[in-house]
This record gives C-alpha cells, structure tokens and sequence, in this order.
C-alpha cells in the first residue's frame, strides 16, 4: 500500500529555484528543510564546490536532512529556528557570501499528518503543536495556564477570529472541568461556542493557526529572520520567501517594501530614488501557484512567493 500520509510535496518548487538564479558554486540555506524538496532542487542546480545549509526545528526533518547529509558532501543541517540564521551562518564564516536563503514557511504536510504532533483539528492527538517537541510547552499545557485575557489576544491576533473572545471563555469554562488535551476536544468545543459557520472552512481553523503560530513564536522569528538574511546574504544575493497566510504576508511584504524603498524621508525630500539607499530590489511581482499545481496539491492554494535581491 502506498502511503501518501507522509508525502510532502514542495510547493511553487520550480519558481523558486527559478527566482533565487542559482550560482553554481554559490552557497544557499534552507531555512526550512521540511522533506528537502526545495533543498534537493537547490542541490540539483549546484557543482561540487557549491554549498547548501538547511535549518529545521522539527526532529523527523532533522532525521530526513541527516540522511541526506550522509550521501551529499555538499549539504549539512543544523537543528534550529531560522531565527538563528545568522548565528548558523557567522560560525561558518560566510557573513555576507551567502548567494541565497529560501523560508518556506509553515506546517509540513507530515506535521499535519500526525496526528501525535497535534497541529491537525481533524486527526485525534495530543494538542502538542510544536515544531519542535522537545523544546518549550504544549499548546494543551500553554491552554491549561492562559488568563483569559492571554487567550484572547491569541485567538484575535494571530488568528483574526471575531469570536475569540466566546472562544476564550469556552475553554476556560471546559478546563474548570476537565483538561484539554486532545486536539478533537478543542475542536468540538470551538465548534459549539462559534456562532455561524463558513463555507468549507472549519470553525477552528483560525484559532488552530493562532496558538501554532504562537506557541512556536512563529512571526517574530520571521521578523528576525528577514533582518538577518540582508545582513548575511552577499551583494546580488536572493531571499525567496513562500507564506501561506495574511499574517506572515503582511510581515514580508512590508519588510520587502521598506528595504526597496531606503531611507524613510519625506516624500518632497530634494534627492532621487537613488540617493535614498534602498538595500534591495524587489525581483518581479508576486509569484502564485498555476492551476496545474492548484489541481495536484490543496496546500498550494494560499501560497505566496515574494523575492528580493540585495543591492548594498
Ligand atoms: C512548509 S515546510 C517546508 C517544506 C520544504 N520546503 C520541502 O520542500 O520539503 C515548513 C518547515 O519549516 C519548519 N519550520 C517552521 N518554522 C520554523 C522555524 N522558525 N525555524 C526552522 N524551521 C521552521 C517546519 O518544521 C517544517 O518542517
């Protein structure tokens, strides 16, 4: 029997590696390993004096990364967030040589998968949902210590649900009773204090996506991480960014846009765009996925690629 349960598969993979105009003896990081989809295709395009990093936090990529270690000299993994991306790249001595970085941000297809890792409201786990089981707390033991004012906030900002506050008070009246530790428990609870239901979309979705993101200090890593390419990436490097949701969209295209624009000086300022600095050049538009890709993998759908080159 085939098991398609743990396939992942890459998305927008070929724009990618298109985008970051590989150098063949270039040096590249994956921030986010996953399967290796994107790794592979990055090894694919490099010679034997080209180098690829990959960084994961999630130990089953890690053990996946390991393997291919083992067979492709050229490649190597560390287990950390991408928010330590320049620490990764400083102890290897190549702050402001590396010609890439591509973050495919998110859950894996595995991640999703197992039910054990609690990321999924439609498989029975423990509520776990860390990328990395090992280090920090569960979203059940996070749930059974929360304020009601923490839970809200999280609810609402990271996961714009209008009923967060009914969300809120579901949980801590369920807990008063019993522990929420299993992530149909959730579900089902967020299911009865929502009031109206939308069209394909699982009332807990967005508060699902809200305690992942913040049990696993998701944006602010992608904050720091975005700093951090420009400062390690070389002069004409690329940074790929794929994201699969507003929140972290809004975080790149800001950031995207700022540095393309330079030094924040009033519009009527004397001088040409030139002379404003800007430390990167947005290269093309946003980027997608085509129908063929749509029709094959239902991830793809809410995913966006944006690129930068660094100027500067
Ligand atoms: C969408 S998957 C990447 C898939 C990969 N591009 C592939 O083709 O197989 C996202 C991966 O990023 C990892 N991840 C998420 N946030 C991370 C972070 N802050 N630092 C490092 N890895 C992270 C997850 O554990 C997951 O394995």
């Amino acid at each position: 029997m085939i098991n398609i349960q743990l396939k992942h598969l890459p998305v927008l993979l070929d724009e990618t590696v298109f985008a970051l105009a590989v150098k063949p003896d270039g040096i590249y990081i994956d921030g986010t390993f996953g399967c290796g989809g994107h790794t592979r295709a990055l090894l694919a395009k490099l010679s034997n004096k080209g180098n690829l990093v990959g960084l994961d936090k999630d130990p089953s990529s890690i053990e996946k990364a390991r393997k291919l270690a083992l067979e492709d000299s050229r490649f190597s993994i560390n287990q950390c967030s991408f928010g330590n991306l320049a620490e990764v790249v400083n102890s290897r001595l190549w702050k402001g040589q590396v010609n890439g970085i591509i973050l495919d941000i998110g859950v894996s297809s595995p991640q999703l998968d197992v039910a054990e890792r609690g990321f999924s409201f439609q498989k029975d786990g423990f509520l776990d949902m860390r990328m990395n089981p090992n280090v920090g707390i569960s979203a059940a033991e996070w749930l059974a210590r929360a304020t009601m004012d923490d839970i809200v906030t999280v609810i609402k900002t990271f996961g714009e649900e209008r009923y967060g506050r009914r969300i809120a008070r579901a949980i801590i009246e369920t807990r008063e009773i019993l522990p929420i530790v299993t992530t149909l428990q959730l579900a089902a609870l967020i299911y009865k204090a929502s009031p109206s239901r939308e069209q394909n979309k699982h009332p807990a979705t967005r508060t699902f996506q809200a305690i992942r993101i913040y049990i696993n200090n998701e944006l602010e890593d992608l904050k720091i991480a975005l700093e951090q390419a420009l400062d390690v990436l070389a002069f004409g490097g690329r940074l790929a960014v794929i994201s699969f949701h507003s929140l972290e969209d809004r975080i790149i295209k800001r950031f995207f846009r700022n540095e393309s624009r330079g030094d924040d000086l009033p519009s009527n300022f004397p001088i040409t765009i030139d002379q404003l600095n800007p430390r990167v050049r947005l290269v093309g538009r946003t980027i997608k996925s085509n129908d063929l890709e749509l029709a094959l993998n239902s991830r793809a759908r809410s995913a966006i690629l944006r690129v930068i080159e660094k100027l500067v």
